[in-house]
């Protein structure tokens, strides 16, 4: 084939793992017959070295559709985020890429009779990246992301949560993908308060043993922010327990930093590290978007010290209302 034509697949062929490889070797086969032996040995010495990309399901395989009457507690989420986005900590980035290279190697690992990680556990307060994370994992492994939302699975019709149940996981089965159990606490709760109540209690057993049972084509993903409510027989279901904490001084400069870095700004943000202590990401994400909209209102090409306080002090007001409004009275 001509030079050329070679060429364009191989640009044709970008993100396709198996039919950029098969082009590479078509051009390496090509320099090799034309006697270009040096550079044929040096473009495969490359090629082999080169890392296999992962498999992209969701290009290669339209999405199996979902059964319909689960459309009011399971939502296919697109992402919209990258991990340009997250603040993760060093010990949970290592672990996310520890996942992802075994999840490529499945076939490999359990070719050998092992087992590979695919039920998750996350943990952590409110607003501190695990639904964000989730979305993020999700789309670095090009895999679809399905949300449940457990407390209105739970509550729904209890005849047919049984069914709804069964047909979630009969997808997880077959369907490469992010399954995310979001506030899982709900289930722990549902079993507690399921005293007198035996069908709940029977649909929250049967969940459970289906998380026990199932091995997901993807991941298996819970999201809780009570750790204590978690009861033992729950913690030993999941493969990974993964820590997603309130950030500390460097999350915070971290967080700053990658919020204003596209932003015309007349004020260090880090001046205010210190006074965001204690905040989650989600607190310190609205003070920052608060700051950035001010000047926008004020049609101002940069954002300055003055709109940031009044961001915060916002905050402050907002988070002392709401620990008003929690206080037992
Ligand atoms: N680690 C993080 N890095 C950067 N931004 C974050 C992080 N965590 C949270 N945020 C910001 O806060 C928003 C809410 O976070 P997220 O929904 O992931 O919280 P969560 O831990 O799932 O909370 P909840 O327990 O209430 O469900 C995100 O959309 C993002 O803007
Ligand atoms: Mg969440």
């Amino acid at each position: 084939m001509a030079r050329g034509e070679l060429m364009k697949k191989l640009l044709a062929s970008y993100g396709r793992d198996d039919e950029f490889r098969a082009v590479a070797e078509q051009i390496i086969d090509e320099e090799e017959k034309k006697n270009n032996r040096v550079l044929a040995r040096s473009l495969r010495k490359t090629l082999e070295a080169a890392p296999s990309r992962p498999p992209r399901p969701r290009g290669l395989a339209p999405l199996i559709p979902f059964p319909e009457a689960a459309g009011d507690f399971i939502e296919l989420v697109e992402p919209v985020h990258t991990k340009q986005d997250i603040v993760l900590s060093l010990e949970n980035v290592r672990v996310f890429i520890g996942l992802m290279k075994e999840f490529r190697r499945t076939d490999d690992i359990r070719r050998r009779g092992l087992p590979v990680r695919s039920k998750l556990l996350f943990c952590g307060p409110p607003g501190c990246g695990k639904t964000l994370c989730a979305e993020i994992f999700a789309a670095e492994l090009g895999l679809p992301l399905y949300i449940v939302k457990l407390d209105r699975l739970i509550s729904s019709y209890l005849g047919e949560t049984a069914t709804n149940v069964r047909k979630i996981f009969e997808f997880a089965r077959k369907q490469p993908c992010v399954l995310f159990f979001d506030e899982f606490d709900a289930l722990a709760r549902a079993r507690d308060d399921g005293g007198e109540h035996n069908e709940l209690r029977r649909v929250v057993n049967s969940l459970l043993i289906f998380i026990d049972r199932i091995t997901p084509k993807g991941f298996l993903v819970a999201a809780t922010n009570l750790d204590q409510s978690l009861d033992a027989a729950v913690w030993r279901r999941f493969d990974e327990v993964i820590w997603f904490d309130r950030p500390d001084r460097r999350g915070v400069e971290r967080f700053l930093n990658m919020k204003f870095k596209n932003v015309a700004i007349s004020f260090d943000p880090i001046s205010h590290a210190a006074e965001l202590e204690g905040y989650s990401y989600a607190e310190m994400d609205r003070i920052s978007v608060q700051a950035i909209k001010a000047a926008v209102i004020d049609m101002r090409k940069d954002v300055r010290e003055s709109d940031f306080r009044e961001a915060l002090a916002d905050e402050r007001r907002r988070k002392h209302g709401s620990a008003r409004l929690a206080q037992p009275t």
